[in-house]
């Protein structure tokens, strides 16, 4: 979604906004711009297409006016500044829609994440007051309505303004008549203000401040930000002054660099070893001691408060959107099998329009990479508001879903910055996997002995991942031959038709091939009809007890014309007459295969990309973190 950047201090602030803006080019975008504060007033360029296209337009401005003026009027000199990349919601990418928006005085200047549902209503009134409006966007009635209060003092009338505000918001606000301040708002989309020496950031995201500063502010709902060049100042809504406490970030900035890979998705996919062994080790106590002192290894969820009151839960719902509800999903089979307590994966989009069932003893697990997906986080504000327990699964410190959620388990599988998630979906398994381990054996349906046989099985996992990741070679030579199929299926049965689903989304965002999942059970239903010679069918065959049935599958598909892979361990050779291509993993028990079976997908989905042309850290029409509805 939109990115927002902000920069006060003693810097020239263009070069920072577009340096942030770059850092957060990964969220898509459509067009983007900025507004500076400088020595001839309020500067603003904006540019439909990439980056370079801004950058292009205010250097050509800057050689323009160093021709004509002197350096004193340098444009886009100033040290304070905003700038934006917006992804279209209303009216087409353009120059006129891209932000930031003025006022019709041209001196104050808007950035905006978020929809303002009432914006309709608002132009009216505005247009009955006299403001002509230049652009289709919902955001432009922010600027006039700031402009509308002022008489004087920003804060008061960004104060008045948002009361007319209805919708979602981040914003960051500058007026020429105040150079010494930017503000912020937020209101269910994020923010974040890095506090620097001398020097003070807003972003949407902490990859476009970790250049300048690892302190940061994490905004809540609500809350307006203002930014001098020393120090930040945080109000509510009822105007009364906030304290907030300063949190900061670990991550060394290069853990949001490309690291010598060519994209980020092939980075994150290599990084999965790493990122899985990251999430399971913190968890894991080994076993100690001997004799009448002897501990047996244990899971320890103290993080979401697991313990003996867990038993009284009666069902599991498990919720989120895209990739994660792929995880939910491989969630509520694992519940079913190592706890057998019924469980539900939601889609939260759905969820959250549907008049659910609650359950006073129901546990909710929420699942979100971003944890500020706007159908996820609604998803929870149900669940909460029907008195649910509520477990949030995601990976950013500090995203909304962790500030909701009654209790949090972090994805330690640091910043994911490609469009397409991969190493956030094996971390979010690994997470439920161990949470569903720990209730097997609280709901005596696991022994200690299983309990010990399979931690050690996860324990493997990292390893075998890499072992994966080994055959990235034979992958992307299967791709070179293969990457213009026009119809790919992918299909599996349980635990292997979540991971088909998964594969199907990684392909189809990210190559544009049309691919599709499907329960292999469910074939003879309807979608065999659209097997023919020019489809490749991709089965994920890790299931024992299901072998047989898979390769009728397979058989029945081949028997139409159709171009068969098998994903299966690396010992099994049951597929070998009905596949014509055979992608291998190392053992693990069965319910453990969507953290390995998975790589070979991503990796396939990734090289298509790439054959096909396509940036797979970008790609079309997508966002990172879909922030609206
Ligand atoms: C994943 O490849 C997708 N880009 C998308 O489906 C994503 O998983 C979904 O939007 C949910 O995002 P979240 O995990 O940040 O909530």
């Amino acid at each position: 979604m939109c990115g927002i950047v902000g920069y006060i201090g003693v810097k020239e602030a263009t070069p920072v906004l577009l340096k942030g803006l770059k850092k957060l080019e990964y969220r898509g975008y459509d067009s983007a711009g900025i507004a500076v504060l400088g020595a001839g007033g309020l500067e603003v360029c904006k540019s439909k297409g990439a980056l370079n296209k801004l950058e292009e337009k205010v250097s050509a401005l800057s050689a323009q006016a160093s021709q004509t003026g002197g350096a004193s009027k340098k444009p886009f000199g100033g040290t304070l500044g905003i700038g934006h990349t917006r992804w279209a919601t209303h009216g087409e990418p353009s120059d006129i829609n891209s932000h930031p928006h003025t006022d019709i005085s041209g001196k104050i200047a808007v950035v905006h994440n978020g929809i303002i549902e009432n914006h309709r209503k608002l132009k009216e009134w505005l247009a009955g007051r006299g403001v002509v409006f230049r652009s289709e966007t919902d955001t432009e009635v922010i600027a006039h309505l700031i402009n509308y209060y002022y008489a004087g003092e920003l804060l008061v009338a960004v104060q008045a303004a948002l009361k007319r505000l209805e919708g979602s918001y981040a914003l960051g606000i500058i007026c020429e008549n105040d150079r010494d301040h930017i503000i912020a708002v937020r209101k269910e989309s994020p923010l974040v203000i890095g506090r620097g020496g001398g020097e003070n950031l807003i972003a949407s995201d902490v990859p476009a401040l970790l250049e300048y500063t690892r302190d940061v502010y994490y905004l809540d709902d609500r809350e307006i930000a203002v930014l001098s060049k020393d120090k930040v100042e945080f109000y509510n809504e009822e105007g009364e002054r906030v304290q907030k406490t300063l949190s900061h970030v670990d991550w060394d900035a290069g853990a949001a660099e490309k690291g010598g890979y060519e994209h980020f998705m092939l980075k994150e996919i290599n990084e999965q070893p790493k990122a899985l062994t990251d999430t399971l080790r913190p968890r894991i106590i080994p076993a100690g001691g001997t004799g009448a002192m002897a501990s047996s290894r244990s899971v320890n969820l103290a993080e979401i408060g697991f313990d003996k009151s867990w038993a009284e839960a009666r069902r599991v719902v498990l919720c989120a959107c895209g990739t994660a509800w792929h995880a939910a999903m491989v969630g509520k089979y694992a519940f079913e099998y190592f706890a057998r307590i019924p469980s539900d994966a939601e889609i939260a989009s759905e969820y959250r329009y549907r008049n659910p069932i609650f359950n006073p003893s129901d546990i909710f697990i929420i699942i979100s990479q971003s944890g500020e997906t706007a159908d996820t986080l609604a998803a929870l504000r149900l669940a909460k508001k029907n008195g649910g327990r509520v477990i949030a699964i995601t990976n950013v410190l500090g995203s909304t879903l962790a500030r909701e959620a009654d209790l949090v388990m972090y994805t330690w599988a640091g910043p994911e910055i490609a469009v397409a998630s991969t190493k956030a979906f094996t971390t979010q398994l690994m997470c439920v996997y161990l949470i569903a381990l720990q209730f097997g054996l609280l709901r005596g349906n696991l022994d200690q002995a299983g309990l010990d046989h399979y931690i050690e099985a996860l324990e493997k996992i990292p390893t075998q991942a890499e072992a994966v990741l080994k055959s990235k070679e034979t992958i992307q030579r299967f791709a070179s031959l293969c990457f213009n199929k026009s119809k790919v299926f992918f299909i599996g049965r349980l635990f292997d038709y979540a991971v088909s689903l998964e594969s199907a989304l990684k392909l189809k965002e990210i190559s544009y091939t049309h691919s599709e999942a499907f329960a292999a059970g469910e074939l003879k239903h309807g979608p065999i009809a659209l097997a023919d010679e020019s489809t490749l069918v991709t089965a994920l065959c890790t299931q024992e007890a299901l072998f047989d049935k898979m390769d009728s599958n397979i058989k029945e598909v081949k028997a139409r014309g159709a171009s068969t892979v098998v994903i299966t361990y690396d010992d099994v050779h049951h597929f070998d007459e009905s596949a014509d291509t055979v992608f291998r993993i190392p053992r693990t028990p069965d319910c453990f295969t969507p953290m390995l079976s998975v790589i070979p997908c991503q990796l396939y989905a990734y090289y298509c990309s790439v054959l096909r042309g396509n940036d797979p850290d970008k790609p079309r029409n997508l966002a990172k973190s879909v922030t609206v509805e």
